[in-house]
């Protein structure tokens, strides 16, 4: 498995890969590895020949009082793991690299980054966005792979996309949850045993709403209410937002026809976790 630093090497080994008609995947991480990222890594080795995976703690996705500095680092650990899951190469490179002196060029998907987690961490999805355009930039796959999870990130992801003409494929892969139901979640490692306690009720809140869609309910306040009930019994979690939009434009909805994400952000102590469930109507 190769690891690189520089653009230039990641390029030149990617197109390397390409050249040699291979299709190329890339797995775009900050690290600090669990189940979620390595379903990403399987799902791309089940449809790529090389698996391109990155690590890169983006200090511009992090707003002024949020936990760059404290989020995980154990690239030693983690470069054990992705050896064992065969993938081709690591990208790692350093925010210098990344990000020349005095940039003052963004990538940003007016709209949909002000929405859900965008309105609650402002400049949140620029900076997702920008280092993801340099991230296709510097490796080129032919797909990408990203977790549900952050379902409000997959929907600025693909309408960057989509409007800048990014030869790449999208492809969403599942949440992958701890046996009890928590969403895994690199910042899982911040929760005390009390808190981790607590943030179950996140997946109970939405499977609450999931109970009174299947009941018959379509009525997204009424939907809204239900969950946040849930909610409201842990006293420790503190709620940012909880809503159901529209998938793709993360508008709010009046109602759960077709296509509606739920999504559910909340404070458990000091660290902030996220959660959703896509609800399908038949017919
Ligand atoms: O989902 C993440 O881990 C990050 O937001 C990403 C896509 C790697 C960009 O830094």
């Amino acid at each position: 498995m190769k690891i690189c630093t520089s653009i230039a090497e990641a390029r030149a080994a990617s197109r390397q890969i390409r050249a040699e008609r291979k299709r190329l995947g890339l797995v775009p991480t900050m690290g600090a590895l669990h189940a979620g990222h390595l379903s990403l890594v399987r799902a791309a080795k089940a449809r790529c020949a090389a698996v391109v995976v990155s690590i890169f703690v983006n200090p511009t996705q992090f707003g002024p009082k949020e936990d760059f500095a404290k989020y995980p680092r154990p690239f030693e650990s983690d470069c054990a793991v992705l050896e064992k899951e065969g993938a081709d190469m690591i990208f790692a490179p350093t925010a210098d690299e990344m990000y020349a002196k005095g940039e003052i060029t963004w990538v940003t998907v007016e709209g949909p980054s002000e929405k859900l987690d965008g309105r609650s961490r402002p400049g949140h999805f620029r900076g997702v966005t920008t280092v993801v355009a340099k991230l296709f930039h510097g490796i080129e796959p032919e797909v990408a792979f990203f977790g549900q999870k952050d379902a409000a990130q997959l929907a600025v992801i693909r309408r960057m996309v989509r409007d800048l003409n990014f030869p790449v494929e999208i492809v969403s892969c599942p949440i992958v949850r701890e046996p009890d139901g928590l969403a895994m979640s690199s910042r899982n490692a911040y929760l005390s045993p009390k808190e981790r306690c607590s943030a179950l009720v996140l997946n109970r809140s939405l499977q609450e709403v999931e109970k009174a869609f299947r009941g018959g309910e379509r009525d997204a306040r009424a939907l809204v209410q239900s969950g946040r009930a849930v909610l409201a019994q842990e006293p420790e979690v503190r709620l940012d937002y909880f809503e159901i939009v529209d998938p793709e434009t993360l508008d709010p909805l009046a109602a759960a026809s077709g296509k509606s994400l739920v999504a559910v952000a909340a404070y458990v102590g000091s660290t902030r976790l996220i959660d959703n469930v896509v609800l399908e109507s038949r017919g």
